[in-house]
């Protein structure tokens, strides 16, 4: 099992860093879900469906109107996946 500061071990995990750079966060309470759960859509499907994003995250609840950034940075930590090796590891 990894936790979520489990993914920042060697860095920043590609999830991380894309919400990071869609700032994807306003309290930041929900974010360790929505970058967990994230990361476990993406190694189901690593170039996900906007549908199947929503019905990814449907659990996950963010109160403070930051859904359209937490959406950017599901498809930004996918297209960083794609291009990061490491990531084959599992982590
Ligand atoms: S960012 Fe956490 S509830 Fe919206």
């Amino acid at each position: 099992m990894t936790t979520l500061e489990g993914l920042a071990a060697d860095g920043l995990d590609p999830v991380q860093q894309a919400f990071v750079e869609k700032q994807a966060a306003q309290c930041g309470y929900c974010t360790s879900g929505f970058i967990m759960t994230t990361k476990a859509l993406l190694r189901q499907y690593p170039n996900p469906t906007d549908a199947q994003i929503a019905q990814a995250l449907r659990y996950n609840l963010c109160r403070c109107g930051a859904h359209v950034e937490i959406l950017q940075a599901v498809r930004r930590a996918a297209e960083l996946m794609a291009h990061d090796d490491s990531d084959a590891t599992g982590r």
